[in-house]
């Protein structure tokens, strides 16, 4: 007798149980538990593995297990091959993240330009992209407004994973987009596309397929208002790359960041434009976010490093009297624990009294930052705001606030005060740093200073001429 199978799966983080949990253990978000039908399982049926690892099951010794060098397609857009770590690998399975409407699909659709163009085995490379979203109307429209027309580029408006299989045997492309996988369904799971069985069923499928046929696949995925993927536990270790593109939608700039890559280094990043005719790469980034770097109070300018980047970002602090009894803390673009952090050292090692005062801090330009070397820029940038006095705009700030309130060295300081200097930098405040660092970096004719302690970083960022 045939037997229904169902269960309750969270859709912020995949975690199933057998019946209704108002929160989920796993994530601890309220409401997400969705009840899915599976699938229709007869009796006696022998279980499948979902995923097929190997053909054969075969064993065999590390040592005679042939390596056979991986091909990889350059994209021609250089900021996405930086962060794949030189374009796609063949045959690999990646996963382009983000919010609705920011541009995975104008991103994917100028990469096929390119790859068209290449030849491998004396054939054009042929694209299949699954429209599931939208139309191949729509598609087309977006086509023309980004000025492309690749003659490899096949269009299909299929929705049904199962039918997109026949028509990769009928097509045999050599790549694959998938836009996007909440809008694609596996006929035999019995849920709605987008829920957490759907996409990790269509997944798998996809991923046999780009092994079995060594077809490159890049799928599209809309990230939930948490910011995850949804279901993310459950792609992100099925893919071999995942790629988030992130940014404010109603902004220009676009960051596009690694975070899992199978074939490279998973730091890198790359920055573009959104214009009328599609996305531009933008290869200064430091230079467009500072733009608008003024000498005012409450702003300060730190050195990052991004994969093998430099950027510079400038650091927004707003300090002033509370209306509320609890005091508002609000930091935008970087890390809300790490600001805590900062003004508990600030209470604690200058003296501050913060406890009848709201705090918002920002990182102008709209891009994230991730690594700690922001925070003395940070510290200074409140302390300017509190005293009304402003850091000159030509200073750069580098280090970590410890909490004792020391300041603690951080990596290449040399090549962060080099892209400083190119920018017309004049003056660093730095931790301490070796006499073979320092001698390296003294000799890019900037002043600089050395500081140890919080105070000291205090004096040396509001000293005035
Ligand atoms: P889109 O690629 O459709 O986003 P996603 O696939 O991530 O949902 O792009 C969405 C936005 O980009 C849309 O609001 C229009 C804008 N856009 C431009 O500004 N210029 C362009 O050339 C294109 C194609 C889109
Ligand atoms: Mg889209």
């Amino acid at each position: 007798m045939a037997k229904i199978k169902s269960k309750w799966v969270c859709q912020n983080c995949g975690y199933e149980t057998a019946a209704y949990l108002g929160r989920c253990p796993e994530c601890n978000q309220f409401g997400t538990f969705v009840e899915e039908v599976t699938s229709v399982v007869k009796k006696n049926e022998s279980a499948k593995p979902s995923v097929l690892i190997s053909e054969g099951g075969q064993i065999s010794k590390i040592k005679e297990i042939k390596l056979d060098e991986k091909t990889r397609f350059k994209t021609g857009i250089e900021e996405l091959d930086r962060v794949l770590g030189g374009g796609f690998v063949q045959g690999s399975l990646t996963l382009l993240a983000g919010d609705p409407g920011i541009g995975k699909s104008t991103l994917v659709l100028q990469t096929t330009k390119n790859i068209c163009n290449i030849s491998f085995n004396d054939e054009k490379l042929k694209i299949l992209y699954v429209c599931a979203e939208e139309s191949p109307t729509q598609v087309k429209l977006r086509a023309k407004r980004l000025n492309i027309e690749p003659e490899t580029l096949y269009l299909t408006n299929e929705t049904c994973i199962d039918e997109v299989i026949n028509q990769i045997d009928s097509i045999k492309p050599d790549f694959l987009i998938v836009d996007s996988i909440q809008s694609v369904y596996c006929a035999n799971i019995a849920s709605s596309s987008g829920s957490v069985s759907q996409i990790r069923e269509c997944t798998n499928v996809i991923m046999r397929i780009a092994k079995q046929k060594n077809i490159t696949t890049v799928v599209i995925g809309h990230v939930t208002k948490e910011g995850n993927i949804a279901g993310p536990k459950v792609l992100e270790h099925m893919v071999d790359c995942v790629i988030n593109f992130e940014g404010d939608k109603y902004k220009q700039y676009r960051i596009l960041r690694c975070i899992k890559n199978r074939f490279g280094a998973i730091s890198e990043v790359g920055v573009f434009k959104m214009e009328d005719d599609g996305l531009i790469e933008v290869n200064s980034p430091s230079q467009m976010l500072l733009e608008q770097n003024t000498d005012a109070s409450g702003s300060a300018v730190v050195a990052t490093l991004e994969g093998s980047r430099i950027f510079l970002h400038e650091i927004q602090a707003l300090v002033g009297s509370t209306n509320y009894t609890n005091p508002r803390r609000v930091a935008v673009g970087l890390d809300y624990s790490r600001l805590l952090q900062i003004l508990a050292v600030l209470e604690k090692k200058v003296g501050l009294n913060l406890s009848k005062q709201d705090v918002y801090v920002n990182v102008a330009g709209g891009i994230d930052i991730i690594e700690p070397s922001y925070d003395l820029a940070l510290a200074l940038a409140i302390i300017s705001s509190i005293r009304d006095i402003p850091i000159k705009n030509t200073t750069i700030i580098i280090g970590e606030l410890g909490l004792l309130g020391e300041i603690r060295y951080v990596d290449n300081i040399e090549r962060r005060l080099k892209e400083a200097q190119k920018l017309g930098f004049t003056r660093a405040i730095i931790p301490k740093v070796s006499d073979k660092i320092y001698s390296k970096i003294s000799k890019l004719g900037m002043e600089i200073k050395q500081v140890n302690k919080i105070t000291e970083a205090i004096i040396q960022g509001l000293k005035q001429d």
